[in-house]
C-alpha cells in the first residue's frame, strides 16, 4: 500500500477568517508499507450483536456498530412507517429503518461477516440493496437477483465486506416512493489503515418535497421526466444540521447523495475541500477543489480543516447547479486551485439557482489545535489493459412525453432490454452515450469501474460504481468482473428514470459456454 504523507499547512493570517480550509498536500512522500492482512480472518466465530448506540452518533445519526470485536456483525433492520423529525417539532409521516431517517449507519471492518435480520413491516414489498458492496448477487437486493420481501416477511442478508469506504443501503423496489419517504442509510467500512482525524462524519444529502400540510407530497407524472425534486434540502434527515468543531481540527466528511434526482454541488462558504476518496474507497492521490458535484448515488470523502476562530460558525452550501446540455468541449468555467473538476460543468438546473445552506459548522470556544500531519492510505490502482477490446455501447435514450415518458437503454426499456454478457476475468469497456437532454447518473451493481474518459474525465484514478453522464455527452468506463457470476443490474440512479425503463442486466458467467442461461428478465414488481 502506498501512503502519501499530507502535511497540513496553516498560514497564520487565515486564522481570523471564520471558515474551513483544507489541509494542503505538500511534498508528497511515498513509503512502501508492508501490506497488512484484513484484520478479521481469524476471529470470525463470536457473534457480536451490533448495538444501536443511543440517538446521537457522529452527525446525529444512529449507529449500528461492531462493538470492538472483529468477525461477525449481526443486527436487525426493520423497514416500517415512522416519524421523520425534519427539524425540532416538525414531524413527517415517513418510512424508516428502525424508526429513524436516515436509517442507522452501519459500521464494520474489512473482512467482517455481516448478518442482517431484515423484516419488512411496510404495507408493500421491498428489498435492501447494499449500494457499492461487492457481495454475491443473491444478497444484492436488486430485482435482477432477489424476489422482493413481502409485507410482514423477513429475509436474512449475509455477506462479507471486502472494501473500505463509504457505501449505503436502500430499497430496490418502488424506490422513488420508498427512498423519498426516508428509506436509506450509510455503511462505513474501515480498512486496516485509516487517516487519524479529529471527527468522522457521514453526511447524507437529500431533498424532500413537502405539500401545503408540510407533509411529504404525493408524486406526479410530471416528476418522471426530470426526476422528483424536493423543496427542502436535508442532511442526515435534518434541515438544520449542525456539526461541532474545534478550530484547527481535521474532520473527515463522507458525502453521500441519496436524493431521488437532485445533483448536489457542495462547497464551503469559505475554504476548500480535499477529496481523498470516492465511491470505491481511497483514490490514488488527493485533489483540492472549491466544490464537488455529486450525482444521485455518488459518494465522496473529503478532509476539511477547521480554520474558523473559536466561537464562530461557517456553512456548507448547496451551490447552483447549472444546466448543461453539451458535454463537449472545454466550454466550462474552471476555478480553484485544483481546477480539474470537469464534472462541475455538467450539472442540471436545480430548483434554486442561489446558494442554500446545507449545514452549519459551529466552533467551540476552545483554543485552536496545532497543525499536524494526516496520513491518508491512498491506494495504487491497477490500470486495466483495454487494448484490443471492442467497446460495448450503452446508449441512454428516452421517448414519449409527460406521463408516458419512457427511458431506454439501446432502444428498449426495462425489463425488455437484452442483457449484456461478460465472463469472469474478461475486461469490459463500455461507452455510455447520453442521447437525451438531461443528465443520467449511471450505476453498475456488483463491480467497481474506472472512468477512462469522455465527459467525466477524472484527474486521479479512482474506483467508481456511479458516474454522471451529462446530457448529450458520453463516458467511457472499464471494469473486470473478478468473480461472483450472476445477474447484475445497471441503471440510471435518478430513481424515476430507472423505474421507467432506464435499467438493464449484465449477465456475468464463469465461461462462455453457459451463455444460453439467459432467461427473460424478472419484471419489477411495481410495473
Ligand atoms: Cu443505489 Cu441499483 O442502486
Ligand atoms: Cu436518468
Amino acid at each position: 500500500m502506498n501512503r502519501l504523507r499530507l502535511t497540513q499547512t496553516l498560514r497564520a493570517g487565515r486564522w481570523r477568517v471564520p471558515s474551513l480550509l483544507l489541509i494542503v498536500a505538500t511534498g508528497l512522500s511515498v513509503c512502501s508499507c508492508k501490506e497488512t492482512n484484513g484484520p478479521s480472518s481469524e476471529h470470525r466465530s463470536a457473534g457480536v450483536r451490533g448495538e444501536t448506540t443511543g440517538a446521537r452518533g457522529p452527525s446525529q445519526t444512529v449507529e449500528l456498530v461492531n462493538s470492538g470485536a472483529r468477525g461477525v456483525v449481526e443486527f436487525s433492520l426493520e423497514a416500517r412507517p415512522g416519524d421523520w423529525e425534519l427539524s425540532p417539532g416538525h414531524r413527517l409521516q415517513a418510512l424508516t429503518y428502525n424508526g429513524t431517517v436516515p436509517g442507522p449507519t452501519i459500521r464494520a471492518n474489512v473482512g467482517d461477516n455481516l448478518v442482517i435480520h431484515f423484516k419488512n413491516s411496510l404495507t408493500e414489498p421491498t428489498t435492501i440493496h447494499w449500494h457499492g458492496l461487492r457481495i454475491s448477487p443473491e444478497m444484492d437486493g436488486a430485482p435482477a437477483s432477489q424476489r422482493p420481501v413481502a409485507p410482514g416477511e423477513t429475509f436474512e442478508y449475509r455477506f462479507t465486506v471486502r472494501d473500505a469506504g463509504t457505501f449505503w443501503y436502500h430499497p430496490h423496489v418502488n424506490e422513488s416512493h420508498q427512498m423519498e419517504h426516508g428509506l436509506y442509510g450509510a455503511i462505513v467500512v474501515a480498512g486496516p489503515t485509516e487517516p487519524k482525524v479529529d471527527a468522522d462524519h457521514v453526511l447524507e444529502l437529500d431533498d424532500v418535497r413537502l405539500d401545503d400540510a408540510d407533509q411529504i407530497a404525493g408524486s406526479s407524472v410530471r416528476d418522471i421526466r426530470p426526476g422528483r425534486y424536493g423543496n427542502r434540502l436535508v442532511v442526515n434527515g435534518k434541515t438544520d444540521l449542525e456539526i461541532a468543531a474545534r478550530a484547527g481540527e481535521v474532520q473527515r466528511w463522507r458525502l453521500i447523495n441519496v436524493a431521488n434526482a437532485r445533483y448536489f454541488r457542495v462547497g464551503l462558504e469559505s475554504g476548500q475541500l480535499q477529496v481523498i476518496a470516492s465511491d470505491g474507497g481511497f483514490a490514488e492521490a488527493p485533489r483540492i477543489v472549491d466544490d464537488l458535484l455529486l450525482a444521485p448515488g455518488d459518494r465522496y470523502e473529503v478532509l476539511v480543516t477547521g480554520m474558523g476562530a473559536p466561537g464562530t460558525t461557517t456553512r456548507l452550501l448547496s451551490l447552483p447547479v447549472q444546466r448543461s446540455l453539451g458535454g463537449h468541449g472545454p466550454g466550462g468555467r474552471r476555478t480553484g486551485m485544483g481546477g480539474h473538476h470537469a464534472r462541475r460543468r455538467h450539472g442540471m438546473a436545480s430548483a434554486e439557482e442561489t446558494s442554500t445552506r446545507l449545514l452549519t459548522v459551529r466552533y467551540s470556544e476552545a483554543s485552536p489545535l496545532r497543525q499536524r500531519d494526516v496520513v491518508v492510505p491512498f491506494q495504487s490502482l491497477p490500470s486495466l489493459n483495454i487494448e484490443g477490446i471492442t467497446p460495448t455501447i450503452v446508449r441512454l435514450g428516452d421517448r414519449g412525453c409527460c406521463g408516458r415518458a419512457r427511458f431506454t437503454i439501446n432502444g428498449a426499456s426495462h425489463p425488455n432490454v437484452p442483457a449484456l454478457h461478460a465472463r469472469v476475468g474478461e475486461t469490459q469497456v463500455w461507452h455510455i452515450i447520453n442521447d437525451t437532454h438531461g443528465p443520467h447518473p449511471f450505476h453498475l451493481h456488483g463491480y467497481f469501474f474506472q472512468v477512462l474518459g469522455g465527459n467525466a474525465e477524472q484527474p486521479v484514478r479512482a474506483w467508481e460504481d456511479n458516474v454522471h453522464v451529462p446530457a448529450g455527452g458520453q463516458v467511457q468506463i472499464a471494469f473486470r468482473p473478478e468473480g461472483r457470476p450472476g445477474r447484475w443490474l445497471y441503471h440510471c440512479h435518478i430513481l424515476e428514470h430507472g423505474e421507467h425503463g432506464m435499467a438493464a442486466e449484465l449477465l456475468v458467467t464463469e465461461d462462455i459456454g453457459s451463455r444460453d442461461a439467459t432467461a427473460p428478465a424478472q419484471q419489477k414488481p411495481h410495473e
